[in-house]
């Protein structure tokens, strides 16, 4: 098969493309290599010896030259992470969804029928809790002053009392909380309709938090696994918001890009965009990764300093069943192992 992987000079991007080259398929990489993600403005070293095409996944005219003989594309393209303030709203919102947009009429115009969606776990927002009185309940937005007063569990929204953390599966409810969520789900609508339209089909696949060599470092647009290593790197203590007991589910960027050849392989079924959990399995909490993190670069012991963003979720942790049922994809990595590695492997800057 011939992959179209866009973004595929990003973290999770470039490892996508050497899975799917390394397992006899043909890859083209199309980037435009956003200065936020590249400050070098060069294709990374280690896409030496692919074909790459230097352009933006809103350009009509670079997807006519780079879409012939194209059997699956692999949609990676985003402006990542949370963001500074609302002035780059029209960044994310231009990016992430004109740009699936336009991915979506050019794959019409060319007859191209498959689609892997890079979407993410931020569409659900808080993750899965039970209430012992009324079952599955979906807490609000946490109160400042909650936060603040360090209580930072959100109780059930019907009776306040305390809630017990599950697993999210797909079809929870959706409630994307930044600019950056908001614009993923849109992603994911707009393939749904596309589907719909042409018969084509999509896999959605929701990347929990991923980590791995060529994450980018510390910017306002990085993940906080990659916070923690450049704070671990200057000899500084890693910072953990809350009281470090959120939780999370940090899946390897080797991992994630196995799911992706493994959505790339799998044909979906006809006129649907289907969502999928992209996880290790195995949740952790965010002190935890800190504390891993910080023995193995000996460096000091994180602190603790409370507070939370707005608009911060307190757990989300996935069910992978859906993964491993559809795509046969299980994680490999353990965490313990994940965390070592990654505590050496080279960052991008
Ligand atoms: N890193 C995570 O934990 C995580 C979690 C969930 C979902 N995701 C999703 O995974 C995908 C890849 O993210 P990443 O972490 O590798 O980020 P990244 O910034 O490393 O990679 C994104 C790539 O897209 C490119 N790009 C941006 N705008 C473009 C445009 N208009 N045209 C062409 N290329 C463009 C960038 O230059 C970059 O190389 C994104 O869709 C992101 O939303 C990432
Ligand atoms: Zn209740």
């Amino acid at each position: 098969m011939r992959v179209l992987i866009t973004g595929g000079a990003g973290f999770i991007g470039s490892h996508v493309a050497e899975v799917v080259r390394g397992s006899g398929h043909s890859v083209v990489v199309l980037d435009s290599l956003l200065p936020q993600a590249h400050s070098g403005g060069e294709f990374p070293e280690w896409l030496d010896g692919f074909e790459v095409v230097r352009g933006d996944v809103r350009d009509r005219d670079v997807l006519g030259r780079v879409l012939p003989g194209v059997d699956v594309v692999c949609h990676q393209a985003a402006m990542v992470g949370h963001g500074v303030d609302p002035s780059d709203a029209p960044d994310y919102a231009g990016i992430n969804d004109l740009g699936t947009a336009v991915v979506l009429a050019a794959m019409y115009e060319h007859g191209i029928d498959r689609l892997v969606l890079a979407s993410s776990m931020v569409v659900y927002g808080e993750g899965r809790y039970r209430c012992e009185a009324h079952g599955t309940v979906t807490p609000g937005q946490r109160r400042v002053d909650d936060l603040d007063a360090g209580r930072f569990e959100p109780g059930c929204p019907l009776c306040g009392e305390p809630l017990e953390p599950g697993l999210v599966p797909e079809d929870a409810p959706l409630d994307p909380r930044s600019t950056y969520a908001a614009t993923k789900l849109a992603q994911e609508h707009l393939s749904s309709a596309w589907a719909r339209q042409t018969g084509g089909t999509v896999w959605a696949l929701r990347y929990h938090n991923v980590y791995g060599p060529r994450m980018p470092k510390d910017t306002p647009y990085a993940g906080v696994a990659s916070i923690f290593r450049s704070a671990l790197e200057r000899g500084e203590a890693p910072r953990v918001m809350e009281d470090g007991k959120q939780r999370r589910d940090f899946v390897h960027v080797s991992d994630v890009a196995m799911a992706n050849l493994a959505a790339i392989t799998t044909p979906g079924s006809a006129g649907t965009c289907r969502p999928v959990n992209v996880c290790s399995g195995s949740p952790h909490t965010v002190g935890e990764m800190a504390v891993a993190l910080a023995e193995a670069m000996g460096g000091p012991v994180p602190e603790v300093v409370g507070g939370a963003r707005p608009g911060d979720v307190r757990h989300v942790v996935a069910d992978p069943a859906r993964a491993r049922d559809e795509l046969g994809f299980q994680a490999g990595i353990a965490f313990e192992d994940g965390m070592v590695e990654f505590a050496k492997a080279p960052l991008r800057g």
